[in-house]
């Protein structure tokens, strides 16, 4: 009864959201939208009433969708990616909109005003958005801030990254840079994520190279903090620097990879639409496919030593039902709820459910990697 309660609930919202709010949202500029969104998830979260009426709407749990990974229990294995919440605003309403876990950033060690505008774009046929936000952020010191003594009611990941300036370019000022961001978070939250792949910052990615990332690690290596700490990888990348980083991360105190960020490589044949701008990196249905193949091939590589996230074009169960069976014990999205309507959250760990039953699975965990093993 339960769920045949959720899922009327969720394709009425499901009707709501395509037939009227996303036409209204898809009419203005998507940076306007992404500002309002956050403007109107930190007011939902302010107080116990709206808290509580939005899980009414959103939420959704059941036993098989948990898993307790690296010492942490997730409720269900979907998040928000990094770079929707990039000031960490919206923590207090992520929980109820039936996340497992959230992830806020990119955050970097110096405040950051992003590249100039205009800096996101739909690519409405191809199903992506195309991101030249380049880590705007308020920054370590004002985000720890507001962040310290803040209770959680489902784990939180915090995503730090280089900031884009022309000061961090050398590489012991990207080091430092990250180093400043990393020790402002040793108490806060409960797993850490470099990111090594913004595909919008001066420099480029240098730390996609396997000996500025020895250098970085071996300092962040130094720092005491028991968190888990997660690299967050380009698509972008040549198997030899993915073997590189694989290498390193094994030498160091990383857990695991989120794959991945976003692809700047314009020869997509998913490319449906038929102007992308110049700069920026691609997200959705563009990055789908190269991230789950960026999770086969770790998986394999390393026999599932790492934990993977997998992210890169999730818009429905069976998108994350893929990334699961490829080797991602977790999954993060953003598009697929830009298109699809927030409640489609709730209809992924449904859909999950049916899909771990039909293939004879009690748990979420017996799936990942089933099809790498
Ligand atoms: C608007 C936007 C901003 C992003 N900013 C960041 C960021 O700051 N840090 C990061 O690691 N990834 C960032 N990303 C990449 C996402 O976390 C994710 O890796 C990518 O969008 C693929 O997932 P998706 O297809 O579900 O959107 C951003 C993506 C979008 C759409």
């Amino acid at each position: 009864m339960y769920n045949i309660i959720i899922k009327a609930r969720d394709t009425i919202i499901s009707f709501f959201y395509k037939v009227i709010l996303k036409r209204i949202f898809f009419l203005s500029d998507p940076e306007d939208v992404h500002d309002r969104m956050i403007g109107v998830g930190k007011f939902l979260g302010r107080y116990a009433i709206t808290r509580r009426t939005t899980a009414f709407l959103f939420s959704y749990s059941h036993p098989m969708l948990e898993q307790n990974i690296l010492g942490i229990n997730f409720f269900n294995p979907i998040s928000l990616a990094a770079g929707f919440d990039k000031n960490a605003e919206l923590i207090d309403i992520l929980p109820s909109v039936g996340f497992g876990f959230m992830e806020v950033g990119s955050i970097t060690g110096e405040p950051c005003a992003g590249n100039p505008k205009p800096r996101l774009w739909r690519l409405v046929k191809s199903k992506a958005l195309v991101v030249y936000y380049g880590l705007k952020n308020d920054g370590a010191e004002a985000i720890a801030a507001r962040l310290k003594n803040k209770k959680t009611t489902i784990p939180l990941g915090i995503s730090i990254a280089k900031t884009n300036s022309e000061k961090t370019i050398e590489t012991e000022a990207g080091i430092s840079d990250y180093v400043k961001a990393y020790e402002k978070f040793i108490n806060i939250g409960d797993y850490c994520t470099i990111n090594i792949s913004c595909p919008n910052a001066y420099g480029g990615q240098p730390f996609t190279n396997a000996e500025s990332l020895e250098k970085l690690l071996n300092r962040i290596d130094t720092i005491l903090a028991s968190k888990p700490i997660f690299l967050k990888i380009s698509p972008d990348l040549n198997h030899d620097e993915i073997d590189g980083i694989i290498e390193v991360a094994g030498r160091h105190k990383i857990s695991g990879f989120i794959c991945t960020n976003l692809t700047k490589n314009r020869n997509n044949e998913k490319i449906k639409d038929a102007a992308v701008p110049e700069k920026g990196g691609m997200s959705g249905k563009v990055v789908e496919e190269l991230a789950n193949e960026l999770i086969s091939y770790i998986y394999k590589k390393t026999n599932g030593q790492f934990v993977i996230i997998g992210c890169g074009g999730v818009f429905s169960a069976k998108d994350a039902y893929k990334k699961i069976r490829a080797g991602a014990s977790l999954v993060q999205l953003i598009t697929g709820m830009i298109y699809e309507g927030p409640q489609v959250i709730s209809e992924i760990n449904q859909g999950l459910i049916s899909l771990l039953a039909r293939d004879g699975f009690s748990n979420i965990s017996e799936a990942v990697g089933a099809d790498n093993r």
